[in-house]
């Protein structure tokens, strides 16, 4: 019916990609992919699958060729170690990005005994946005080609596979696990800041889902809305679903926008590219982070939602509601996906340590808008003054809860230093009836006063 329809319409291209959305649609049809139909006819790949050496240039990976097992062996392919395959985004410029080899680095230099392999689908990826996110699924095709093949003629098992996949390159890895079909199954993907636009609010087998892999996880650092459209997916894909510093936008990129239109005069496109690529990618340097830095490994906490973290009312750790960000998460399959969150720094080592500071205050005024500085002391070292926005002001006796991250490792929290500075109008009135009313030393000062301060170190779980 397909083929009849091609040579009526003469729409080849449009014509196979929908018949890939059928084939990712019923999931038991996977006629093209039985060992046995592609004997008879060989399938050829769009992508080149590049195994990578080492070093960091493009040109020294050596080409795999499916179908060619010799290939394999003078790549230096390993089948007792396993294999991480990066795929690559949207492509302005047609270029190779440097992150892909300084992620191959860190796996390769942090791992050792893996095989690195590079999906380069350039040719697809260089063309206007929708055609590229088009094109995902067979580049997703190839990558399934490729696993089915290393498990029928190498032995090779899919479960020691973990995809990794930038912007549309996680939708591709997801694509590539579904096409497997139902008996063959990923071990692991991660999605890096998977691409929103064409794949927001779309069913999960249109887009990376946790029924791709036998665990799924993926790191969300843009999406921030712009016109509608978000960068970066929004919404969760994965079996944990990290949102550092609420996934919108990230610290230290900020630099960029400010200079955005400095940026556009200066280098035209490439200057709003570099402004828009500093959060997007922002997912990749979090993960080569965990890869570099194993003693500082980045901790999120599952939570409702940003303002909720932000009070610090999600520092908790039991039932995996806490895991780690990048390469080491712990893998457990929910049935849910979870949202977790966490702060960072604006460069690696990205760590912060989590504090959620509860206070309550006993006060005898109406309403106050307090300017109050903590100081933390502990057992390896002291915090810088942390100044404390209250978000509303502080009235009647209440206690407020929020949170305070830290960039040292203070070891085990010992002292508080608390400075307190009253709103300048209160001060003001203060003075004026100061000058009116002599009253007592006792009398004295704003009557406002600390009950009981509560703190938790998210890391330690210590209270
Ligand atoms: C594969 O790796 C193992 C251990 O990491 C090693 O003993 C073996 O020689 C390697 N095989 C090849 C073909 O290099
Ligand atoms: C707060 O509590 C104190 C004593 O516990 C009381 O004197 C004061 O009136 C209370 N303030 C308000 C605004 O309820």
């Amino acid at each position: 019916m397909a083929t009849v329809r091609m040579r009526l319409m003469g729409l080849s291209c449009l014509l196979v990609l929908s018949q890939l959305g059928d084939a990712k649609r019923e999931r038991g049809n996977r006629a093209d992919l039985e060992p046995g139909q592609r004997m008879k006819m060989p399938y050829e790949p769009k992508s080149v699958f590049r195994f990578y050496t080492g070093g960091d240039n493009m040109e020294e990976t050596c080409v795999l060729e499916l179908f060619q097992t010799h290939t394999f062996e003078a790549c230096g392919f390993n089948s007792t170690h396993p294999l991480l395959i990066i795929t690559h985004g949207w492509s302005v410029d047609g270029m190779m990005e440097i992150w892909v080899t300084k992620l191959a680095t860190a796996l390769k230099t942090s791992l050792q005994d893996v095989n690195v392999v590079i999906t380069d689908w350039l040719p697809l990826a260089h063309q206007h946005y929708p055609v590229a996110a088009t094109n995902t699924r067979v580049v997703g095709q190839d990558i399934a080609h490729l696993l089915r093949w290393l498990q029928d003629f190498l032995q090779y098992p899919a479960s020691k596979v973990h995809l990794i996949g930038y912007s549309l390159g996680a939708h591709i890895s997801g694509f590539a696990g579904s096409y497997l079909g139902d008996s063959i199954e990923v071990g692991r993907i991660t999605g890096l800041d998977p691409a929103g636009p064409l794949f927001e609010g779309m069913s999960s087998t249109d887009r990376l889902s946790p029924d791709d892999a036998r665990f799924v996880d993926a790191i969300h650092t843009f999406t921030q809305e712009r016109m509608g459209l978000s960068v970066g997916i929004k919404q969760p894909v994965a079996h944990f679903d990290f949102y550092p510093n609420g996934g919108a936008f990230q610290p230290g990129c900020h630099l960029h926008v400010t200079n955005l239109y400095a940026h556009l005069t200066q280098y035209g496109l490439m200057g709003f590219e570099q402004t828009v690529k500093c959060a997007h990618e922002r997912s990749v340097h979090l993960f080569i982070d965990s890869l570099l830095n194993k003693d500082k490994q980045s901790m999120a906490y599952r939570c409702r939602d940003d303002s909720a973290f932000e009070n610090g009312l999600c520092l908790d750790c039991r039932k995996n509601r806490c895991n780690k960000l990048g390469y080491d998460i712990k893998r457990v399959r929910t049935a849910t996906s979870k949202k977790l969150f966490l702060k960072t720094r604006s460069q690696m080592p990205y760590k912060l340590y989590h504090y959620q500071f509860r206070i309550q205050f006993i006060s005898q005024i109406e309403t106050t808008d307090p300017s109050l500085t903590i100081k933390l002391v502990g057992t390896k070292g002291d915090s810088e003054q942390q100044s404390i926005n209250f978000i509303e002001e502080i009235s009647g006796n209440k206690t407020y809860s929020f949170l305070i991250t830290l960039d040292t490792d203070i070891g085990e929290l010992m002292m508080l230093k608390f400075h307190w500075e009253g709103s300048p109008v209160w001060t003001n009135v203060w003075n004026r009836m100061q000058t009116f009313v002599p009253w007592g030393q006792d009398a004295r000062g704003p009557k406002l006063t600390v009950g009981k301060i509560r703190v938790k170190s998210g890391e330690t779980q210590e209270k």
